[in-house]
C-alpha cells in the first residue's frame, strides 16, 4: 500500500485536536497502519526543542530555525520511514503552521522559509491538509477555557486574525492539496466533512 502523508492544521482553538483520533480510527477500520505525530515534536530531540520553542521568548528568526530544526528530524526519524513502510502519517501541523505564524504572524519573509522548506524536506509534501477554520472570536472563546496558554495562545487577537489569513491564502494557493473545514460546526458536521475528503482520497 502506498504511504499516505496527511497533515492538520489551523489556529489555536480552531478545534483539530477533537479529530485526530476519530481520523486515525477511519484509517485503522480500512485496514491501514497509522503513525500518528505532531511538530513541532514527534521524536525525542524534537519534544525538547518544542519545550524550548513554546516557553522560551527568541528572536522570530530563531523561532522559525527551531521549528525546521526539529522538522529535519521528524523527516528523517518518523515521516519518511513510516511512509517508506506504506503507512498513513498523520502529524497534528506541518511546515504550513511554519508560514502561518513565523511569516503571518511574526513577519518574517516567504522566501526565507521558502530556503528551509527545500533544505529540509526536499520533495516531501503532504498528500493532503485538513485545515480547520474558525472565526478569530471563536477561537479566542474555546481559548479562554483552554488550560495554560502557551507562547503562542497568549499573543495579541490580531497576530491570530494574521495567521489565520495566512492559512487561508496558502489554501487558495495550493488548492489541490488544503482543504479548508469549516471548525465552527458541530463535531458531527465536522466528520461529515471529513468524510467526504476522506472517501474521495482512497
Ligand atoms: P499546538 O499544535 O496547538 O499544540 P497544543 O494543542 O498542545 O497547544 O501548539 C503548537 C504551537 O506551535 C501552535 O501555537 C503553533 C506553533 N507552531 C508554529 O508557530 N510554527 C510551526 O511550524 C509549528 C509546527 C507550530
Amino acid at each position: 500500500m502506498r504511504g499516505l502523508f496527511i497533515t492538520l492544521e489551523g489556529v489555536d482553538g480552531a478545534g483539530k485536536s477533537s479529530h485526530l483520533d476519530w481520523l486515525a480510527d477511519w484509517f485503522r477500520q480500512r485496514g491501514r497502519t497509522v503513525r500518528m505525530t505532531r511538530e513541532p515534536g514527534g521524536t525525542a530531540v524534537g519534544e525538547r526543542l518544542r519545550e524550548i520553542v513554546l516557553h522560551e521568548a527568541m528572536h522570530p528568526d530563531t523561532e522559525a530555525l527551531v521549528m525546521f530544526a526539529a522538522r529535519r528530524e521528524h523527516i528523517a526519524q518518523v515521516i519518511r520511514p513510516a511512509l517508506a513502510a506504506g503507512e498513513v502519517v498523520i502529524s497534528d501541523r506541518f511546515t504550513d503552521a511554519s508560514f502561518a505564524y513565523q511569516c503571518g504572524g511574526r513577519g518574517l519573509p516567504e522566501a526565507r522559509l521558502a530556503v528551509l522548506e527545500t533544505w529540509v524536506q526536499e520533495d516531501l509534501q503532504p498528500h493532503l491538509t485538513l485545515l480547520f477554520d474558525v472565526p478569530p472570536e471563536v477561537a479566542a472563546a474555546r481559548l479562554a477555557n483552554a488550560r495554560e496558554p502557551d507562547r503562542f495562545e497568549r499573543e495579541q487577537a490580531d497576530f491570530h486574525r494574521r495567521v489565520r489569513d495566512a492559512y487561508l491564502r496558502r489554501a487558495r494557493q495550493y488548492a489541490n492539496r488544503i482543504r479548508v473545514i469549516d471548525g465552527s460546526l458541530g463535531l458531527n458536521e465536522v466528520r461529515q466533512q471529513l468524510v467526504r475528503i476522506l472517501e474521495k482520497l482512497t
